[in-house]
């Protein structure tokens, strides 16, 4: 492990995210013993605040979403707070003055940890100004983390870039996917390279589709004047969904190192078949929410939410068909699925391997199950392996079995985990599960290319209830290939609570 000491400066610190995912996963970190006493936290935003008022808000937020407080008043004494300007020279300057006396008060070897959690128009102008008001001047390591989105296309993405890049190289630069700091996302690449039952049929000869759900239940919330300029293509599928799809499709790398796997990923990225123009009807189907029932409680739809055009013409829903043009998955689909609104808060991966050459059991009143290898990454972590086997007592009717691992110590949602993990890797000098560019690049080309065309496109909209599992077109587009959906309830993963 690298020397973690570190100054870690939150731009954005009042907001959502700070309080939702920041404070409680250091606090986590801190808890574990996972930082030293060598750390400290400058928390910056525009609104004035005085340390105490700050420290009291990073309190509450770890009490809110962990519900404890143990030596809390430690941890918060390692918090300041700076009000500040990103447009202003000014503030960059006190700003600077004041990180510099922290660093030296908990000697911090320089070491410094820049966190953008805001609005991203920002980020260009304050990594400008990071470089050129001296605060990215350290003796010890810098290191830019900076949430998604990243850009709203190839075009403003690669912009951003120019613009951080002139304050921090790339391996300096930590883009943050959340999905790479969960758990079973994590385990995917374990359970294909820890076992060799997998790997040799990992492929276009034993597997015939995988199928990728994240659905939610939640609308859009209060995310409405964002969520407007992005929908589910880019808010979900450009980072998230792509980045399972390349954990999964990638080659073996030849070592566990950051620049093998992501060599191996972009190589995952550069094969994919782009789809544009008429083409992109027959392999992505776009929804958006009307009103509906989500547990019995009645919801409006997507475009009575707040900040919301009433002809809005925003996907909340997205169903697509992702084909790999390599020697391994040449002909199979990777179906990918997302939508707000939707029956359950669930992400799954389904591996559905190929029918056996013959089937002998005919007698049984429906043909075999195909096997499944199923990752439940959440609610519940695990993964299942359905299975054909001969039923208790009767005949040879076989029936189909569950093997089943739960990962224990099940997680609540929104926990902080996946952050905590992030947030450590990043503090460690570990940047595999963060996003390189190219990654980035590739994928937002392959989704441009979408996107240009539902640009053209009249939706009808809204097309899929609230509390259902989207449009009917989705459904289709797995029918016309002779697959369905496998039924996201009935996979669960039997949990040892
Ligand atoms: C975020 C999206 O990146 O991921 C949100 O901006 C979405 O719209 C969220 O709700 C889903 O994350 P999770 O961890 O709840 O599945």
């Amino acid at each position: 492990e690298q020397n973690m000491n570190s100054l870690i400066m939150i731009f954005g610190a009042t907001g959502d995210l700070a309080k939702r995912k920041l404070f409680p996963s250091l606090y986590r970190l801190f808890e574990r013993g996972r930082l030293t006493n060598k750390f400290a936290v400058i928390g910056v935003a525009r609104r004035p605040l005085s340390n105490d008022e700050f420290q009291q808000s990073v309190k509450d937020s770890v009490v809110a979403a962990l519900g404890r407080d143990k030596n809390i008043e430690e941890f918060i004494s390692h918090f300041y707070y700076q009000s500040h300007d990103v447009t202003d020279s000014n503030s960059y300057i006190s700003l600077k003055k004041f990180a510099e006396q922290i660093d030296y008060h908990y000697s911090l070897d320089g070491n410094r940890i820049f966190y953008l959690a805001m609005a991203p128009e920002f980020f260009g102008t304050i990594a400008l100004h990071l470089k050129s008001d001296g605060l990215t001047d350290v003796s010890g390591y810098k290191r830019l983390v900076i949430e998604k989105p990243f850009g709203h296309d190839l075009e403003s993405a690669k912009e951003l870039n120019k613009q951080i890049r002139t304050a921090f190289s790339e391996e300096e630069i930590y883009r943050i996917d959340h999905y790479l700091g969960k758990e079973m996302v994590r385990n995917i690449e374990v359970i294909r390279f820890a076992n060799a039952i997998f790997e040799p049929l990992w492929n276009n000869r034993y597997i015939s589709n995988i199928q990728i759900t994240s659905s939610e239940i939640l609308g859009v919330e209060e995310r409405g004047r964002y969520y407007e300029t992005s929908g589910a293509l880019r808010d979900m599928v450009q980072n998230h969904m792509m980045q399972m799809v390349a954990l999964l499709a990638m080659e073996p790398p030849i070592k566990l190192s950051t620049n093998e796997i992501r060599s191996e990923k972009v190589r995952v990225f550069r094969s994919l078949r782009a789809v544009e123009g008429e083409e992109v009807k027959d392999y992505f189907v776009r929804g958006q929410y009307g009103e509906g029932t989500i547990e019995d409680e009645q919801v409006q739809a997507y475009r009575n939410e707040p900040m919301v055009d009433k002809q809005s013409t925003t996907e909340t829903f997205v169903a697509g068909k992702v084909m790999i043009d390599n020697f391994r998955w040449a002909g199979v689909p990777f179906y990918i699925r997302t939508g707000k609104r939707m029956t359950e808060k669930s992400t799954k991966i389904v591996i559905q391997f190929k029918d056996i050459p013959m089937n002998l059991y005919y007698q049984t009143e429906k043909m075999l199950n195909p096997n499944l290898l199923v990752i439940h990454i959440q609610p519940e972590e695990g993964i299942t392996l359905h299975l054909n086997a001969k039923k208790a007592g009767g005949h040879l009717d076989a029936q189909e079995v569950k093997l089943s691992f739960a990962n224990t110590g099940v997680h609540a949602m929104n926990t902080p985990e996946g952050y905590e993990k992030l947030l450590f890797d990043c503090m460690n000098g570990d940047a595999t599960n963060f996003t390189h560019w190219d990654e980035v690049a590739y994928s937002w080309s392959f989704v441009d290319k979408i996107s240009k065309f539902w640009q053209k496109e009249q939706a009808s909209f809204p097309n899929y209830q609230s509390g259902t599992m989207g449009p009917n077109a989705a459904d289709e587009l797995l029918e016309k290939d002779g697959f369905f959906w496998w039924p996201v309830t009935d996979l669960e993963v039997d949990i040892c609570k």
